[in-house]
């Protein structure tokens, strides 16, 4: 459940702050990434470098960027980047800065910037009387009526020596209240237990016995795709090209190597997707005729004659049924939103991601992508640069955003 899931950990100052390195490892141990956000006062519990050992990631702390730094928006980046936040232990303070919208530290920057409907689960820990006091109870009553989940404390012992209500939960039920909360949110998104096929990666058009046309795309976009589809729920099956990428949990993979193998995995899968989305660099065309063993050079000129591919996005649009999405990629390097437009009109498709092609920050090979989403209605979104991770989660927004009206069986 929590394999592959971003989660930040924000740590207050309480004495159960002490408790925080074992529930990072049980959280890493089921898979998830971490990254702790440590306030002052949590500072001044647990160490910095107990967390960045077990978190195996840098200690989130001042909100503004040390000198030297290249980074001057991870403030921002950092919630975006989370798939929940988890505040253990929120103290009475912490509670108040967060009710009032404050954004004087990391951990409130965090909270501001988490994507909507991320999950927030807070667990309050601090003296009994503090914790039922008026103006406790009103910040409590304000973050819950936001959406957050709010985890009263336990009964037992307390830092005072006192017996009663103010503890902190143990990291293990910490860790299974995440996991219920991130398997409802699973269940809201519209793709939970739908399937979803993506394409991607190269093809590789065989020339004869040990040459081939291929292009540069790594995979990366489609990976990323399939990974945040299956976060969401989804059932994904992901037709690859040759890349040299893990397969994201919980997808199913098929590799092919020719534009024909693709087409023929994907026919096999077309009637049961609910959505498809070809993120593939399909080569167009492919050799007439592939030899056998292996050409030998012989005229300082050499024709190849060249035949085209089937084209499987719009094979799968033609014959798709009013309820299955079709989604494409259209990599443009000018006048890109009108032909990126064109391709969805002629393609008959309910949403295309232009990709802008500069070959540094978007396009084949590198880690970040920037993509203007065009969806049937014509309404666009222009994404800034963003990771390949961070555009696959705008993508599957939009795509989610189109999927109430045609949801239902394939
Ligand atoms: N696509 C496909 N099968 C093909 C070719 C493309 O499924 N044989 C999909 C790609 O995965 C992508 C979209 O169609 O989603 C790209 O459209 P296309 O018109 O083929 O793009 P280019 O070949 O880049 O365009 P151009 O005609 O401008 O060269």
């Amino acid at each position: 459940m929590l394999r592959g899931k971003n989660i930040i950990i924000g740590i207050c100052g309480g004495i159960a702050a002490y408790k925080t390195p074992q529930l990072v490892r049980l959280l890493k141990k089921e898979g998830a990434n971490v990254k702790v956000v440590l306030t002052e006062g949590g500072a001044r519990f647990v160490s910095e470098l107990a967390l960045a050992t077990v978190s195996q990631e840098p200690v989130y702390r001042a909100i503004f960027p040390s000198s030297g730094t290249t980074d001057f928006t991870h403030h921002i980046s950092l919630g975006e980047w989370a798939d929940a936040l988890l505040i253990a232990p929120a103290t009475a303070n912490s509670l108040g800065r967060l009710a009032a919208g404050l954004c004087d530290d990391m951990l409130a920057a965090c909270f501001l910037t988490l994507r909507p409907g991320k999950p927030v689960l807070i667990f309050p820990a601090m003296d009994g009387q503090m914790y039922l006091s008026a103006s406790v109870q009103r910040n409590i009553a304000t973050l819950a009526g936001q959406g957050c989940t709010i985890i009263p404390p336990e009964s037992g012992e307390l830092a005072s020596g006192q017996c009663g209500l103010g503890r902190m939960p143990e990291p293990e039920a910490i860790l299974s209240h995440l996991q219920q909360s991130l398997r409802s949110e699973e269940r809201h998104s519209p793709l939970h237990g739908r399937s979803v096929l993506v394409t991607a990666g190269p093809t590789r058009e065989k020339i004869d016995g040990v040459r081939f046309i291929s292009n540069y795309s790594s995979g990366k976009m489609g990976f990323a795709i399939a990974r945040a589809a299956a976060k969401r729920g989804a059932l994904v099956t992901l037709i690859t090209g040759p890349v040299h990428l893990e397969t994201p949990p919980g997808v199913t993979r098929i590799d092919v190597e020719s534009a024909a193998d693709m087409h023929a995995a994907a026919e096999e899968v077309f009637s049961s997707c609910n959505v498809f989305i070809a993120a593939a660099a399909v080569a167009d065309y492919r050799p007439r005729a592939p030899y056998e063993g292996k050409i030998k050079k012989e005229d300082a000129e050499m024709q190849l004659a060249l035949v085209r591919n089937p084209d499987i996005l719009a094979e799968f649009s033609k014959q798709r049924s009013p309820k299955q999405l079709a989604v494409g990629f259209a990599l443009e390097t000018r006048e890109g939103v009108e032909c990126a437009r064109q391709k969805l009109e002629a393609k008959q498709l309910d949403l295309i991601a232009f990709n802008y092609f500069d070959g540094k920050n978007s396009g084949f090979e590198v880690d970040t992508n920037i993509l203007t989403l065009i969806d049937r209605h014509g309404e666009t979104l222009e994404l800034p640069k963003l990771t390949k991770d961070e555009a696959a989660e705008q993508l599957l927004d939009a795509i989610e955003r189109l999927t109430p009206v045609n949801a239902g069986n394939a």
